[in-house]
C-alpha cells in the first residue's frame, strides 16, 4: 500500500515568523489550494527534502535515494497533479511552499481513500497547519461520497502517529513499507470521515 476533483476549498490561517533565517512577516497568510501543473518542479523540490530530512535518521540514505528517485520528479509529481482519481493540496505562505497533502481515490473500494502523503516544513510545525491541510482533505472525501480515509505511516515516526491520533485517527492494523531495498513496518490507520467532527 502506497503511504498516502476537486472543491475549490481555500483556508487562510496567519503564519508567524519561523527559525529559517528568512524574513517572514507574522501577518503572511497560508492558502490551501488545489496544486496546479505549475507547482510539480516546486513540489518535487520540497517533498524531496521534507521525505529526506523525516526518514533519513532512520534509514540508509542509499535506501531514501533509490525511493526518491522512484517518487519524486516533476513528471510524477505532474502526474499525481493531473490524475482525476487524486488530488494533490498545498499550503503556501508568502509564494513559498510549506506543506502539502496528497490523497488517492481507490478505484476497486469508492468508499475508501489513502492520505498518501502529508507534510509541514518543520519551520510551520505546530500552527495547525496540517490540520487545515486535513481538513481540505476531509472536504473532498466528503465531496466524492469517500467515508474512510486511510493511511499507513512508519512505527518509528512517532510524531505523525500522535497527530493522526489527535485528529481522530484509529490504528487498524500494520502493514509493510519498502524503502529503497528497506522494508520497513508501517501502522495503518483509519479516519470515518462522515463521523468527524464538521470544522468550526
Ligand atoms: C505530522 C505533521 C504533519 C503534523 O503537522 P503540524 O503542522 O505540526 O500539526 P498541527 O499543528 O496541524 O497539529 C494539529 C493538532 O495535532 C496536535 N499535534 C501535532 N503534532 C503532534 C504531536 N507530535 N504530538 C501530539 N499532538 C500533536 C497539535 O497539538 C494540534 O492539536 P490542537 O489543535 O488540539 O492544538 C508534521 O509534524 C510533519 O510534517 N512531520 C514530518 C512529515 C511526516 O511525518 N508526515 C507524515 C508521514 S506518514
Amino acid at each position: 500500500m502506497q503511504r498516502i476533483r476537486g472543491i475549490a476549498t481555500r483556508f487562510r490561517r496567519h503564519g508567524g515568523a519561523h527559525g529559517t533565517g528568512e524574513k517572514q512577516e507574522m501577518t503572511d497568510p497560508f492558502d490551501i489550494r488545489r496544486a496546479v501543473a505549475s507547482d510539480a518542479a516546486a513540489l518535487t523540490a520540497f517533498a524531496t527534502r521534507l521525505f529526506r530530512a523525516t526518514y533519513s535518521d532512520d534509514t540508509a540514505a542509499a535506501d531514501l535515494d533509490l525511493y526518491i528517485a522512484g517518487a519524486f520528479t516533476p513528471d510524477m509529481q505532474a502526474a499525481e497533479i493531473a490524475d482525476p482519481s487524486g488530488a494533490v493540496f498545498v499550503a503556501t505562505t508568502g509564494g513559498t511552499l510549506a506543506g502539502y497533502a496528497h490523497l488517492i481515490v481507490s478505484a476497486s473500494q469508492s468508499d475508501t481513500a489513502l492520505l498518501s502523503r502529508i507534510y509541514i516544513d518543520a519551520a510551520w510545525r505546530g500552527r495547525g497547519l496540517a490540520k487545515d491541510l486535513l481538513d481540505t482533505v476531509v472536504c473532498e472525501c466528503a465531496a466524492r461520497g469517500v467515508q474512510y480515509l486511510q493511511l499507513t505511516v512508519y512505527e518509528k515516526n512517532t510524531r505523525a502517529i500522535a497527530f493522526y491520533i489527535k485528529v481522530g485517527f484509529a490504528v487498524t492494523g500494520s502493514t509493510t513499507f519498502t524503502v529503497g531495498d528497506d522494508v520497513q513496518k508501517d501502522i495503518v490507520m483509519e479516519l470515518d470521515v462522515m463521523a468527524r467532527p464538521a470544522r468550526a
